[in-house]
């Protein structure tokens, strides 16, 4: 039995949604509870299928794992150990090399099955992440079979690290290789995004000394262990910046609750370019729109510019612009337009070259089956779809559900007409 998402478009949306806990903070800081020799209280947790995956990657290195209640999780990492790496499921998302630098740091070794991950079109290298890892003293391999040994025989020592590229992931795993290394380590060209932050603010939480993350210089000076403690993980820029877009395409008002107004800021300033309207209150944003959309062209851009991954989304408003051509350019990865082959389906006027795509603006988007290639491009589906006239299916779902809590639930509770629809094995659909 497949499942899909069936959408009944052209409807504005209105009323209030709550945003969930940040996953690319959250697929950080659940693997980084095992550098605690203790429980660490992680509330605030989004129910998507990455961190969930994260959780029985922790399990299976021997942490405990209690649920207190859906959103809060304790993780005891008292006796974790190397015996048993649960290689398989780290082989099915990219932030499992998060495990690398947290078991560098507390065992100093540490084998990994190479990640997996979104393929949105480009390279997904991990190079600075080895060439950090080999800066504080350790030695690296590919082991056949696709797997990342790890070692410092003889410790971590801190040292200044320049990163080439700017890097999500390689600053992040330098940080946790780093909160038990003997001495200082300076990370400069560092990534600032908020889940940067996040990560930092629990290691301190939990005895470490990180200073300066969401600056282009970060300095961690090791200690000697880190000790247990209760952190809440950020609400998710990308699933508010996702609604936020989804009302900008249909038309309507939401009031979505549970954000940080600064995380927003450059994404809001996009929208109310296109024509949507803004208001920030302390943990809450109002987006509607009434009037017509307008073009715009957007750089994608590590934060605090606009965020690479709110770029399919807003591909999708600005295919309904009322003039002239839009243009979008992504500075960040190589290439992120496998949606676009989606979106002409449904009517769409997009050309891509390279990191380019040039959006000519349409009259409608005409509903139509569509996959969802990844993460973001699905999310983009959607919107489409509730923006679109007649009916969507959006096949490969499970790319959405696995950085979405709850996405038909919350947009079923402010107006759209969305439902899962299960695909039986004699063709018979039937409303899931
Ligand atoms: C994180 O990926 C996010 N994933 C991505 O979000 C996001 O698109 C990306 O950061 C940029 O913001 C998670 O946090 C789990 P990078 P990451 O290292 O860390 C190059 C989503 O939709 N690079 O910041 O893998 C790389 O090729 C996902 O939630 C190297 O060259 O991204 C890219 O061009 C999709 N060598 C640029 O840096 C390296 O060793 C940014 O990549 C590492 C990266």
């Amino acid at each position: 039995m497949s499942r899909k998402i069936v959408i009944r478009g052209g409807k504005p949306l209105f009323g209030e949604i709550n945003i969930s806990g940040a996953k690319n903070a959250a697929v950080a800081i659940v693997p980084a509870a095992m550098l605690v020799e203790g429980v660490c209280r992680l509330e605030n947790i989004p129910n998507i299928v990455d961190v969930m995956a994260q959780l029985e990657i922790v399990r299976g290195f021997g942490a405990s794992v209690r649920f207190v209640n859906p959103t809060t999780v304790e993780i005891d990492s008292t006796h974790i150990n190397l015996s048993h790496p649960p290689f398989e499921l780290m082989r099915k998302l990219r932030a499992s090399y998060y495990t690398i630098g947290v078991l560098l740091s507390r065992f100093h070794r540490a084998e990994v099955a190479m990640p997996g991950g979104c393929n949105f079109g480009g390279a997904r290298p991990i190079d600075l992440h080895i060439k950090g890892f080999e800066t504080l003293g350790a030695e690296t391999a590919i082991r056949e079979g696709g797997f990342i040994c790890v070692e410092a025989k003889n410790g971590l020592k801190g040292r200044n690290i320049f990163l080439d590229v700017v890097s999500v992931g390689a600053t992040m795993n330098i940080m946790l290789a780093a909160v038990l290394a003997e001495g200082q380590t300076v990370i400069e060209n560092a990534a600032k995004e908020p889940h940067i932050v996040d990560l930092a603010n629990f290691l301190n939480a939990m005895g470490a000394e990180v200073r300066g993350a969401g600056t282009d210089v970060i300095k961690i000076v090791g200690v000697e262990k880190l000790h247990g403690g209760s952190y809440t993980i950020i609400p998710d820029q990308i699933e508010a910046g996702t609604y936020m877009a989804a009302v900008t395409a249909t038309g309507g008002s939401l009031l979505i609750k549970n954000i940080i107004p600064r995380h927003l800021e450059c994404i809001s300033a996009k929208l109310v370019e296109m024509g949507a309207e803004v208001e920030y209150f302390d943990d809450s944003v109002r987006v509607s729109r009434s009037g017509p959309l307008h073009k715009t062209n957007i750089k994608t851009l590590p934060y605090p510019g606009f965020p690479t991954d709110m770029q399919p989304q807003l591909a999708v408003p600005l295919c309904l612009t009322e003039e002239g051509a839009s243009v979008i350019t992504e500075g960040v990865w190589e290439s992120r337009y496998r949606y676009v082959d989606e979106l002409r389906k449904m009517g769409a006027d997009i050309h891509v070259d390279g990191k380019v795509a040039v959006i000519n603006s349409v009259p409608r988007l005409s509903g139509a089956p569509v996959k969802a290639s990844d993460l973001r491009a699905g999310a983009a589906m959607i919107i489409a779809g509730l923006a679109a006239t007649g009916e969507t299916s959006v096949e490969e779902i499970v790319h959405i559900e696995r950085g979405y809590d709850n996405i038909v639930g919350k947009l079923q509770a402010v107006g759209a007409d969305i439902r899962y629809m299960e695909d039986a094995p004699d063709g018979a659909a039937r409303v899931g």
